[in-house]
């Protein structure tokens, strides 16, 4: 970076700024990745002003032309930027006058950095929603592909961590899928209330220029022009949004990630994480570690920090810009990355996980999963639930006793328990029975997971569709 240019606000200083200050206001370091959104938003700010009159026309379309040259000057890393120049917004601007001429100082008419940055965040910020929500759909895909294929693979469902009642796999994928649906949804509704326009709020209060807003907004594919000046240059409320939802993201696949590596330790062995997705310890010969899933629950922390980091610096902040709000940016572009990245990454593992089902079978035979069924059952036999409840616990202290399962016992032996019990217990106490009992919607019956599925692969499909 160098640092001999003027500095475009220089006129009412006689001192030069000290090096330090320098370095610590400079925003040029990390806001370059803004360049494109600042040319896109520029070019149209610059039609506008052609269009009511403000430019010529051949002014505007200099302006253009030298817009479009810097744009790919940049791109093929033919573009110094200069510390002293601040920001991305004042390097492109004293390098479009250095190129075009004088022309290019009429650029900033009727705009200030504030609407220029709150509005060159949004349209970063819209598309990178727009590729997260991408490849949020591709990962709920590939789960859905998951549970597909394991829509009646019975495992234990757990509460407490601890063997609760028998689930089938499928149910269980689709589980994580409603949150993620939720996550799109989240991104869906913060990019509606971030597409509004802040050019033309100028500084704080609007601008003496007689300026097309909705123009500039339809060039730029905004829903239209934010309708307060002091609010549209201040307000960074679409940003917290955004990097609430992407904490919430992170929270998902951190639960996802520590079942994955719950379910692939040698105790559950559930699933086998593909070599790939894995890697291996420098002294232990023997370990393959789920690192992309421990990455991802170590990640969710640092995206959940720039979120709080954010808060802190909106909350004492009197209207309207303040210098603060630069301190968005690196919170921001950090969860964006690390979200968007993240969501990749488990989409590409997804598909290639191994599913035990026979060692997730044996497991959901463990620990008395079915013993609510049976409880159910002595309902349905006319036994109020607290004392059906009484019953199977003292069936399961007796089974626990002998070590066997209650489905091992004989008609007998559970007859022992209550006289009500039949030979058409069985059918409960197996663990087919028990998950295809529970047949209504939001159920774990295989039945009930393809409907589900089905369901979410049309409302996906729709949504892809608008
Ligand atoms: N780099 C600044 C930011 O990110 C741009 C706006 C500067 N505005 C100002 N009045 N100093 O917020």
């Amino acid at each position: 970076m160098t640092g001999k240019q003027e500095k475009p606000w220089k006129g009412r200083f006689t001192a030069a700024t000290d090096q330090l200050v320098e370095e610590y206001t400079e925003s040029v370091s990390f806001d370059q990745r803004l360049y494109d959104v600042d040319i896109q938003g520029s070019k149209a700010h610059a039609r506008m002003l052609a269009r009511v009159g403000v430019l010529t026309a051949s002014e505007s379309d200099a302006i253009i032309t030298g817009l479009d040259q810097i744009h790919d000057d940049i791109l093929r890393g033919d573009f110094s930027w200069s510390r002293t120049l601040e920001d991305v917004h004042m390097n492109i601007e004293a390098r479009l006058t250095e190129s075009i001429g004088d022309v290019g100082k009429k650029l900033h008419t009727g705009r200030s950095r504030n609407d220029q940055v709150a509005t060159d965040i949004r349209l970063y910020l819209r598309q990178g929603v727009d590729r997260l929500s991408a490849e949020l759909k591709t990962l709920i895909l590939s789960l859905l592909d998951l549970a597909e294929a394991e829509y009646d693979t019975i495992m234990p469902g757990f509460t407490h961590l601890q063997v609760a009642q028998p689930v089938t796999f499928g149910h269980h994928m689709m589980a994580w899928v409603e949150m993620l649906r939720r996550d799109l949804g989240r991104l869906s509704d913060c990019r509606g209330r971030m597409n509004v326009m802040p050019l033309g709020a100028a500084a704080l209060a609007g601008t003496t220029f007689p300026v097309d807003r909705h123009f500039t907004a339809t060039l730029l594919g905004f829903d239209g022009p934010a309708e307060n000046s002091l609010d549209a240059v201040s307000d960074r409320d679409f940003a917290m949004e955004f990097l609430s939802a992407a904490a919430i993201i992170m929270i998902h696949l951190s639960r996802m990630s520590e079942e994955l590596i719950i379910w692939s330790s040698a105790q559950f062995a559930f699933i086998e994480i593909s070599d790939t997705y894995c890697t291996g310890s420098s002294i232990m010969p023997q370990k393959k570690n789920p690192d992309v899933a421990e990455l991802t629950r170590g990640k969710s922390g640092r995206v959940i920090g720039n979120l709080v980091t954010l808060l802190m610096i909106m909350k004492g902040q009197p209207l309207a810009y303040n210098r603060d709000n630069q301190e968005d940016k690196e919170p921001l572009f950090d969860s964006l990355d690390t979200a968007t990245a993240s969501v990749r990454v488990f989409a590409g593992m997804i598909p290639q996980l191994t599913v035990k089902s026979e060692v997730m079978y044996q497991a959901a035979r463990q620990g008395f999963s079915t013993a609510t069924d049976l409880a159910d059952y002595l309902v349905r036999k006319n036994i109020p639930f607290r004392d059906a409840h009484e019953i199977v616990g003292k069936a399961v202290q007796a089974a626990e006793q002998t070590g066997h399962d209650l489905s091992d016992m004989s008609l007998d032996e559970l007859r022992q328990f209550s006289a009500d019990i039949e030979n058409d217990v069985f059918d409960v106490l197996t663990l087919e029975g028990s998950v295809n009992a529970r047949n209504h919607i939001g159920g774990t019956a295989p039945e009930q997971v393809l409907e589900s599925i089905g369901r979410m692969r049309k409302a996906i499909g729709n949504q892809q569709a608008e």
